[in-house]
């Protein structure tokens, strides 16, 4: 009998040490999973005795194919799950809904070899990997990201967290996964919007390191719209790529390295907090002005040249993503940036790119270049 055709997959290792991984960027190939899987968990101390898991999903999620696949999955390598359904939404990712999943963890006798599944986006990794870092101090944590931003972005690293009422991401652990297993079909069920979200971070990892994948992306704008699979699967391998060679080096933010990673987010989270979460920016959109509002601080210290910000700007709004700060008000937008975890002794340190590939952490810019800046871009 002729053997089934192979699925096309790329593997990206995230070498850290004992704590090394893979993330398998796959299109479809849910067969190939219980093998990926039970090497991932041989691997390590936790996930060798491993027999049950909790997978973390939210309701929107768990209408789609993706829950029930990973629970196939885990079965065949003797694995039984139990499926914990949230409300989906930023909401969830507090120690309300925390508190729920370690009370479930608790229902099913979880030991320190009880693997958590968080199957959907950024949500649900950051909510799921914060109560594998936290339950009986550190359970096995397995990523299924189904969103294409959780697929380039919160998925690969370890960094895991809930939100207070008042402050976004303030609880939180590095804790990495065994691995993470990425099916880009899945984002076909994205709606258009927050494709777009997630290639706002896309576009990131080109300016901040990959000159060439800039280019690519450029080339083929329409056919990654189109979402071509092998498209998608090429651009979530090289973002991952680029992310596991930034965490591999400085995997808890400590040399300034993996800051880098945050081109276009000092500004994004103010304009973010500013509309008011859940408000007018999502976050790949804010991330999208904050990119150009900070290329064009950039060319304010003389950096870049204006050539560099439209070429950006291009792109961007190739990719339907916002590009102007217009309508907001600049002074709240500077006072949310003065909350940035970056910051060091009250000043406001931000990523801005050298050239296309290239971006260095400075504080550099003075309160009034930005607070010049941010009234000739809110206009
Ligand atoms: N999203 C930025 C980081 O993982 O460091």
């Amino acid at each position: 009998m002729p053997s089934p055709p192979e699925t096309a997959s790329t593997t990206v290792p995230v070498a850290l040490g004992e704590r090394s991984y893979d993330v398998v960027v796959a299109e479809g190939g849910w067969d190939a999973l219980p093998a990926r899987l039970e090497s991932a968990l041989r691997r390590t101390w936790a996930g060798k005795p491993c027999r049950k898991a909790l997978i973390v999903t939210d309701a929107n999620v768990a209408a789609l194919p993706y829950p029930d696949r990973t629970r196939e999955a885990l079965a065949a390598i003797g694995i039984e799950s139990t499926t914990a359904v949230v409300p989906p939404g930023e909401a969830s990712k507090g120690l309300d809904t925390a508190a729920t999943l370690y009370e479930k963890l608790v229902a099913m006798a979880a030991d320190r070899h009880t693997l958590v599944v968080p199957v959907g986006g950024g949500v649900m990794g950051d909510l799921g990997g914060f109560i594998a870092a936290t339950f009986a101090r550190g359970l096995p944590l397995f990523m299924v990201p189904t969103t294409l931003l959780a697929q380039v972005d919160s998925s690969v690293g370890g960094k895991v967290g809930v939100n207070l009422p008042r402050v976004k991401n303030i609880v939180g652990a590095f804790h990495q996964p065994v691995a993470v297993w990425v099916d880009v079909a899945s984002v076909n069920d994205l709606p258009d919007r927050e494709l777009r979200c997630g290639l706002a971070e896309v576009v990131k990892y080109g300016v901040i390191l990959d000159a060439p994948f800039f280019a690519e992306l450029e080339a083929n704008a329409d056919a990654i719209l189109a979402r071509r699979p092998d498209l998608l699967r090429r651009i979530v391998a090289r973002s991952c790529e680029l992310k596991a060679d930034v965490v591999s080096k400085d995997e808890r933010e400590q040399t300034g390295l993996r800051a880098v990673l945050n081109f276009g987010h000092t500004i994004g989270h103010g304009v973010e907090a500013t509309a008011g979460y859940g408000g007018g920016f999502q976050h790949g959109e804010a991330v999208a002005v904050g990119m150009v509002a900070e290329s064009r601080l950039a060319e304010r210290l003389g950096w870049v040249d204006a050539a560099f910000t439209e070429r950006l700007a291009r792109l961007l709004g190739r990719f339907g993503l916002p590009t102007s700060l217009s309508g907001l008000d600049p002074a709240a937008v500077l006072e949310s940036m003065g909350r940035d975890k970056k910051n060091k002794g009250g000043r406001i340190r931000l990523v801005l790119p050298r050239r296309m590939g290239e971006v260095e952490l400075t504080d550099a810019a003075s309160a009034d270049d930005l607070r010049s800046l941010l009234k000739d871009l809110c206009r």
